[in-house]
């Protein structure tokens, strides 16, 4: 129906046979200027009721321009919460399409889902790892009511003990400056409710890590100084890789844009992995947990290593096929996370 429109739209112009018409100027004018807009209306896409009507809407207009002027009438739903689709169940469109463009008439109809309550990625970042880095300290300075009233305020006499805490407060100091002023999110948000789950997995590990590694009994690894000597060595290179891989994708994407290109190997050489792996930030970052593990040599650790493989196994997965999808010209060799493995 709404095609229909827009060819009489087209034909008002042409004459039915296609050819022009000689029709005078000044009305030729007129009929241009009737198709100068667009109405659109959108309907809840569960129960199809109307819920605006927008007439007036210039063609050039994006779906961002639409989300705030359905707002207006709707101000609970922000734009960020809005998902506005052409079929009820098909895929939500863009911000940046053109309502022009797509294959609407005159008249379009949107179908409106509301995505819940919204929350910013930086906000995310910055509860989910602040939580991590305040929690492990309670442990690490043995606060009241965690180990015992002897134990309030006592330091362990292992010294790799320290070194676990300014490794593990290193790691997390960095997501958090890394959040602050190096990524660059192609999303503005995110729905509220996954912080829950997000924030559980991440602040429970923490405390379960800390309480052992800062326990008044916990003993230090089997081969002493050299275990965590290699583990700190595998921890340091895999947390200045990981530093690398997101300057690298950083640099990919120019302030503002949301482009996504393949991204290569640079100068630094601990980008070369980028030669293997889709995802070489995962990598590293698995790598330093497994050198964490080995420094600590304690089985929270290892669990929340285990976890956090599969987790990233499944992310770099989804990632490599993407970049296979998007890009024709994707460099053959690359795995999604393991060099010629996985
Ligand atoms: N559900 C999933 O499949 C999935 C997958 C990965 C991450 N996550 C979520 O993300 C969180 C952690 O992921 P993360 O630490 O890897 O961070 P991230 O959310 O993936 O963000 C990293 C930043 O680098 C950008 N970037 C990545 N590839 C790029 C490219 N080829 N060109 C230009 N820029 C690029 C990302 O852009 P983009 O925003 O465009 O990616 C993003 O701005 C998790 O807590 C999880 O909730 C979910
Ligand atoms: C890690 O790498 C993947 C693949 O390049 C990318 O999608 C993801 O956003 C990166 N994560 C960060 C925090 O840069
Ligand atoms: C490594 O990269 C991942 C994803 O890009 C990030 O979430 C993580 O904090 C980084 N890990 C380390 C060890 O810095």
């Amino acid at each position: 129906m709404d095609i229909s429109l827009s060819m009489v739209a087209k034909e008002a112009h042409q004459g039915l046979d296609g050819l022009p018409m000689p029709v005078p100027h000044k009305i030729a004018k007129k009929h241009k200027k009737a198709v100068l807009f667009f109405e659109v209306e959108i309907l809840d896409a569960k129960t199809r009721e109307k819920l605006c009507f927008l007439d007036k809407v210039e063609p050039q207009a994006t779906i961002a321009e639409i989300k705030n002027l359905f707002t207006k009438t709707h101000p609970q739903w922000y734009p960020a919460r809005q998902s506005l689709r052409l079929d009820p169940k098909g895929k939500s469109l863009k911000d940046e399409d053109v309502l022009q463009k797509l294959p609407v008439g005159t008249t379009a109809t949107l179908f409106f889902r509301d995505l819940g309550a919204q929350i910013s990625w930086v906000t995310v970042f910055l509860t989910e790892y602040a939580g991590p880095l305040f929690i492990y300290l309670l442990f690490y300075f043995r606060v009241p009511f965690i180990y015992g009233h002897k134990y309030d305020f006592t330091s362990s006499r292992h010294t790799v003990v320290h070194l676990a805490c300014i490794c593990h407060s290193f790691h997390y100091i960095k997501r958090l400056l890394e959040t602050l002023f190096v990524h660059r999110f192609s999303h503005g948000t995110m729905p509220l409710r996954n912080i829950f789950k997000n924030c559980t997995y991440y602040w429970g590990f923490a405390a379960w890590m800390a309480y052992y590694i800062n326990h008044p009994l916990y003993t230090p690894p089997t081969y002493g100084t050299q275990q965590v000597k290699l583990a700190l060595t595998i921890f340091v290179i895999c947390q200045i890789g990981n530093f690398s891989i997101h300057m690298a994708l950083r640099d990919l994407r120019p302030a503002g844009s949301k482009t996504r290109k393949i991204p290569y190997p640079t100068k630094n050489p601990f980008t070369w992995l980028f030669l293997l792996v889709s995802c070489p930030n995962y990598t590293y970052e698995v790598g330093s947990w497994i050198g964490f593990a080995i420094m600590t040599q304690c089985v929270p650790v290892a669990l929340f290593s285990l976890v956090g493989f599969t987790q990233m196994t499944i992310w770099a997965k989804g990632k490599h096929r993407s970049y296979l999808k998007e890009f024709r010209d994707y460099p053959p060799l690359r795995m999604p996370i393991i060099p010629f493995l996985l």
